[in-house]
């Protein structure tokens, strides 16, 4: 099947969508019980935010909570009781939205004496987390990300689906469905069990969700190195492909039908190897996300530290730009620590394509100096003391 047979994307707000595009932002933060702090609270314009103060004052722990506006477990992937406040088990984070001039009050809480997961509201109604894509996207880059195209593939998966979800919101639904039906088959191997008729449900499951991970994965993929290679920016473009067995077998067959005949007929096969070592060796679970600089033709793991930086800049921009040109809605973009690792050229650059796009973005830094390129809308919040806080804090 080729990427144009896929149809139509189905991309998360088209309907309502309004062309007043920079009336989307987060009007304030309130954390309680949240990493190092008690309480907080802040409130924002739709400009440019710039946390400073000394290391360990709290900037990318506002940042992470933030980032619990999405699916997942935030810029940290950590368990969600290590957030709270001195482990106390649980913690609040709510903020208000503004999205096309319409004011969405949305929280997110732990509470570890009655639930091991968060609690979602929206305006007081309970979501599922699964679900604030479609409310918001926050797309986020960090410190922790620097390695992401020396480590193994899990965390480049994460990164792309993170993406993913943002496009299509039944993404992150069918990701956690697909890997509860891995989960489940996988313990069937692991107790040796001859029970073919479950083996056959789970594997239909696997094959429903595992098929349509594959084709949205595949739809973003398409929409961003379109959007890279037609662009024209300062940063390397990046060209990204998927290197994956089912991936292959994917791409070689047009009829889906008979795409998930093979992907079911291959599960049941490799049922007897698959015993020995306890774990389904084939699917959408095993894809790797190759990125490349394309215009060295080089593989990004090959790039310097300043390069990767940079490809990784060049992808974020892809997905902010792309989300913002199919849902007419600005990103919130959340950039901890981007400046280091730049050269000057590329800061000032990133600062024009972060003004361009319009979004809001929350950033770090040590230093006010790395902000002075910002214009004057854009707000900067020294933590390091109660006095010396903006006006913005409350
Ligand atoms: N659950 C928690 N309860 C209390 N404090 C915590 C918790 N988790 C982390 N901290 C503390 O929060 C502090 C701030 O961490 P954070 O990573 O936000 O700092 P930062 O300002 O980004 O620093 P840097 O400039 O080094 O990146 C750290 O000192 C850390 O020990
Ligand atoms: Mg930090």
């Amino acid at each position: 099947m080729s990427l144009s047979d896929l149809g139509d994307v189905n991309l998360n707000q088209l309907e309502n969508y309004s062309k007043d595009i920079d009336s989307n932002y987060i009007s304030s933060l309130k954390l309680s019980n949240y990493r190092n702090y008690k309480s907080y609270k802040a409130s924002f314009d739709k400009y440019p935010i710039a946390f400073i103060g000394k290391n360990g004052v709290g900037k990318t722990n506002i940042l992470e909570s933030i980032s619990l506006m999405q699916p997942g477990r935030g810029i940290r992937s950590v368990k969600l009781e290590e957030m709270s406040y001195k482990h106390s088990g649980n913690f609040g984070i709510n903020i208000n939205l503004i999205k096309n001039k319409e004011s969405f009050k949305i929280g997110s809480s732990l509470d570890l004496g009655v639930s091991r997961l968060r609690k979602v509201k929206v305006d007081g109604k309970y979501i599922s987390p699964l679900l604030l894509t479609e409310y918001l996207a926050v797309i986020s880059l960090t410190p922790l990300m620097d390695k992401i195209f020396i480590e193994g593939a899990t965390n480049r998966r994460r990164f792309f689906d993170k993406i993913s979800w943002i496009f299509i919101s039944s993404h992150a639904q069918n990701i956690r469905l697909y890997e509860k039906s891995i989960k489940e088959r996988n313990n069937l191997l692991k107790e040796n069990s001859n029970d073919t008729v479950w083996f056959n449900n789970i594997e239909k499951q696997i094959v429903k969700y595992g098929t349509q991970i594959i084709i949205d994965r595949l739809k973003v993929l398409n929409i961003l190195n379109t959007h890279i290679n037609d662009s024209n920016v300062n940063f390397p473009k990046a060209s990204m492909t998927f290197i994956g067995e089912i991936e292959n077998i994917f791409s070689e067959n047009s009829d889906l039908d008979i795409f998930r005949d093979i992907f079911s007929k291959t599960l049941y096969e490799k049922r007897k190897q698959d015993i020995y070592r306890g774990i389904t060796s084939i699917g959408p679970h095993k894809v790797d996300l190759l990125v490349s600089y394309k215009e060295k033709d080089m593989k990004a793991s090959l790039c310097s530290t300043g390069e990767q930086k940079s490809l990784l800049i060049s992808i974020i921009l892809a997905v902010a730009k792309s989300y913002k040109k199919y849902t007419h809605l600005s990103p919130i973009l959340l950039l901890d620590e981007v400046f280091s690792h730049l050269d000057n050229d590329k800061k000032q650059s990133l600062t024009k394509e972060i003004e361009d796009l319009k979004s809001q973005a929350f950033m770090t830094g040590i230093d006010e100096s790395d902000f002075v390129t910002f214009n004057k809308d854009s707000c900067i919040i020294n933590l390091d003391n109660s006095t010396n806080r903006s006006l913005n804090e409350y």
